[in-house]
């Protein structure tokens, strides 16, 4: 697979796909930016052979419709200073105007095009719109390993159109390196992969791969309430996606595995709420019997208890995802918990891998992301890449 190395990218033009779908909080300031900070060398390296640079991205889940909320103008600002040059917006990715904008680019200066998501093309494998978002770059680069997994216009149409001219960049390339130690490396045993977070259909297929692969699974966050109701438990008003391949996919498991299902560890209690905010009323209660008008938003303090434990005695560790709404003070103790017991346990010897912009952002609030063998900037993407399946996006460069 050519790199970015591979190339010299003076008078040329770069289209640098990256991933800057950063967490926010409610006033648009940034939770976490290393995902912006990994993909500065590949910035660098352009910029300092006198290339252009033309970045896109995605933000959120617009879901074709541009909204402010979604819009990335206000990354224009925290990019020039992050790099020290300025850094323009255009409010389009593609049309003439656009076009337009990138011609007017001098060497060594950096356009910010706005939210591929705001056309439902970039995640429907559209050709036109490949087409269209070609015509503004000489060199394809892909950085954005966070959305390396999935089947959309800008990951895996979009290089087509550049034949010899198209690269990963240097943080595709370290994201690579790390996970295959992971996977081909003899990762120590016990192996425990901790899994939380919203984002339950895009992970619940993974489960299948890692029951073959892991000695713990531990299943928190909203990831733990579809487990909960196929065993007949009550989830009150837990946040649950409505969506049958997830129900399907855990009916599988839980008879195909039989022998092994008892590596899956669920939380036993549960910090509820009866309302989505911080100053809610709170009690705790056996994650099974959530009654109608509460929702779960952390794990309870027998679940932390049981989690660490489990994870003080692995050698090697694998994270995504928050167990609980980390964002909400009142929410967070699980999230932060686990935090610090992995930072730990790595201190100690441990290997670990963590991966998505939640769980990175809260090793940070406990100021031990420092501590962790390696952050990925991918929470999906590096399960996918868990399946030991070249990853579409990577499939396009080669
Ligand atoms: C992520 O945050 O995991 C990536 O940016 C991918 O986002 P997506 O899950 O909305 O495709």
């Amino acid at each position: 697979i050519k790199t970015v190395e591979n190339f010299n990218f003076e008078n040329q033009t770069a289209l640098v796909r990256v991933d800057f779908n950063v967490p926010v909080n409610k006033f648009q300031e940034i939770i976490d930016d290393t995902r912006i900070q990994y993909s500065i060398p590949t910035i660098q390296k352009i910029l300092s052979e006198k290339g252009k640079i033309v970045l896109i991205s995605h933000f959120g889940r617009p879901k074709g419709k541009p909204s402010k909320i979604f819009s990335l103008k206000f990354l224009a600002n925290f990019l020039s200073k992050k790099l020290k040059i300025n850094v323009s917006f255009f409010e389009d990715c593609i049309g003439e105007t656009a076009i337009k904008k990138v011609r007017e680019l001098k060497n060594s200066e950096i356009l910010l095009l706005e939210n591929l998501r705001f056309y439902k093309e970039e995640e429907e494998e559209d050709i036109n719109f490949a087409y269209e978002l070609s015509k503004l770059g000489d060199i394809y680069v892909n950085d954005a390993f966070g959305v390396v997994h999935r089947f959309h216009t800008s990951i895996t149409l979009l290089p087509k159109f550049f034949e010899n001219k198209k690269c990963i960049g240097f943080l595709m390339k370290k994201e690579i390196q790390y996970l295959n130690q992971f996977l081909y490396g003899k990762g120590k045993r016990p192996i425990t992969i901790l899994l939380g977070g919203a984002k339950i259909s895009s992970k619940i297929k993974i489960i299948e791969n890692l029951i073959n692969l892991a000695d713990f699974i531990l299943i928190g966050g909203g990831m733990s309430f579809p487990f909960i109701k196929i065993k007949g438990g009550k989830i009150g008003n837990s946040i649950i996606e409505k969506d049958q391949i997830i129900e399907k996919t855990l009916k599988k498991i839980y008879s195909k595995y039989k022998n092994k299902i008892n590596i899956i560890h669920l939380p036993y209690d549960v910090v509820i709420a009866d309302s989505f905010k911080n100053e809610s009323n709170t009690k705790i209660v056996p994650i099974h019997s959530i009654p109608n008008g509460w929702m779960g938003l952390d794990i309870g303090p027998i679940s932390i208890k049981n989690f660490c434990k489990i994870i003080e005695k692995s050698k090697t560790i694998l994270w995504n995802g928050p167990l609980g709404v980390f964002e909400f003070a009142n929410f967070s103790l699980g999230t932060k918990s686990i935090a610090r017991t992995i930072a730990n346990v790595t201190e100690r010897g441990a290997f670990s891998l963590v991966g998505g912009g939640d769980s990175i952002a809260s090793l940070k609030m406990e100021n031990c992301d420092k501590k962790i063998s390696y952050l990925s900037t991918g929470g999906g993407a590096m399960l996918a890449s868990l399946k030991n399946k070249i990853l579409p996006g990577i499939n396009a460069i080669i």
